[in-house]
């Protein structure tokens, strides 16, 4: 006899993804599945499809026969009331909305303890790759040496457009919200703020370790410019907006989001449109890679169903690598080498370096070269975003 659960649905948004995950039910007709009512904001919106729409949580919260919450709403506070309730019922709930399971993992996962709900949220970070559950899984703490990847779709493809299609910046941008790959707010994903929230959960479920956002340093791709991408041409290289969480040699971690110009032998490099790229680095192993489609409504979709089907089977993650008693520490005092472009002589004083290697002066604008440390960019990071300056890591290699 099948252990199978069978599972009504109750769906929070029909949007790029919602609609997507309705289609994928509708045509594949997962065994046990089935969407019993959807909440919108608008219900004035035409849908064009056969459902029982409201705008009211309550039609599904107090519906007994909904036994699961899918949550795929583009508001980080009412995702938060909508899980903490679904899970203060007993609920399984589903979520795909990063920003929010970023800034509330860890009372979320006090919450799951507490009334044995299960919240399960594999779409949260790359799409329809299985990082999450991997990390869970399979990759032992003691073992893992760094999690690094391109980890938000919109702003790869953007970059794709402008480094191998030589496309203005806000065309490339307008493109990738048409394509439904981009966040309805598009800094989210090109200030690298959607890449944050995922790194910081991808941290959550390879080391055990949970840091506030407001901790990493944090900067995009908004500001960059010709001179930026004729830099990175002349260098032989690429800019990727990188997210990366690493233990250092001391056994300290270090975590950051923010442009990096890379070589043409990391596996990153050829990461292209909308896809993701996660490369995680361990002690016996070297490198692993992990690629696929990390936005839009059908991979996501996919994602949000797999977690669907997994809780047909009462799956749930551990978190057993937040309870170890070995959980690292994180610090941003970690050197790196960064090209710094500004336009404003005044803005070369933002930064304190310790060293610089290569110094550049036009009319125009200027770059340098130099070592600088995490904790100092984080320090300046809010200046710095308001500035006309970009940065990127340029490692050695
Ligand atoms: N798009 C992607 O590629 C992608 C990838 C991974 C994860 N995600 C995450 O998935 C979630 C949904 O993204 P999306 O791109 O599908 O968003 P979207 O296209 O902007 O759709 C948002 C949907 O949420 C509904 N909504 C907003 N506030 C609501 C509320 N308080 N109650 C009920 N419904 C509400 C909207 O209703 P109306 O239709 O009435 O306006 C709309 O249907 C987000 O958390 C996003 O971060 C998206």
């Amino acid at each position: 006899m099948s252990k199978r659960k069978h599972l009504k649905i109750g769906l929070f948004g029909f949007g790029t993804v919602g609609s997507a995950l309705f289609e994928l039910i509708n045509t594949i007709r997962p065994e046990g599945v089935e969407i019993k009512r959807i909440c919108v904001r608008n219900l004035a919106k035409a849908r064009n499809v056969n459902a029982e729409f409201t705008d009211n949580p309550d039609d599904i919260f107090n519906d007994p026969e909904i036994n699961i919450i899918v949550e795929l709403i583009d508001d980080a506070n009412a995702s938060y009331s909508l899980i903490t309730r679904a899970l203060r019922q007993g609920l399984t709930a589903v979520s795909g909305n990063k920003k929010m399971l970023a800034e509330h993992l860890p009372d979320l996962i006090a919450l799951q303890r507490e009334t044995g709900g299960t919240l399960l949220y594999d779409a949260s970070a790359c799409g329809s790759i299985p990082v999450i559950r991997n990390l869970e899984e399979y990759y032992d703490n003691d073992l893992l040496i760094s999690v690094k990847g391109i980890l938000n779709g919109s702003s790869n493809y953007i970059l794709t457009k402008i480094f191998k299609e030589h496309m203005p910046y806000d065309r490339a941008l307008k493109l990738a919200q048409e394509a439904g790959f981009a966040e309805s707010n598009p800094s989210l994903d090109v200030d690298g703020w959607d890449a944050l929230s995922k790194l910081v959960i991808i941290a959550v479920h390879a080391f055990g370790l949970y840091v506030e956002p407001a901790r990493i340093f944090t900067f995009g791709i908004s500001r960059l410019s010709d001179a930026d991408i004729r830099f990175a041409n002349e260098k032989e290289r690429r800019i990727k907006l990188v997210g990366h969480v690493e233990k250092l040699p001391d056994g300290r971690l270090c975590m950051a989001v923010l442009p990096q110009l890379l070589t043409t032998e990391k596996y990153i490099y050829g990461v292209d449109d909308e896809f993701n790229g996660v490369v995680i680095k361990g002690l016996c192993y070297d490198k692993q890679f992990m690629f696929g489609r990390g936005a839009g409504g059908f991979p996501t979709g996919s994602a949000i169903l797999s977690d669907i089907t997994a809780s047909q089977y009462d799956y749930r993650y551990e978190y057993k690598k937040i309870q170890s008693e070995n959980i690292p520490e994180f610090t941003n005092n970690v050197a790196f080498r960064i090209y710094y472009r500004y336009c404003d002589p005044a803005d070369l004083n933002l930064i304190n370096f310790d060293s610089i290697s290569e110094k550049y002066t036009s009319d125009s604008y200027s770059y340098v070269v130099g070592i600088t440390t995490l904790a100092e960019l984080h320090r300046v990071a809010a200046q710095l975003r308001k500035r006309n300056v970009f940065l990127a890591a340029y490692p050695k290699t």
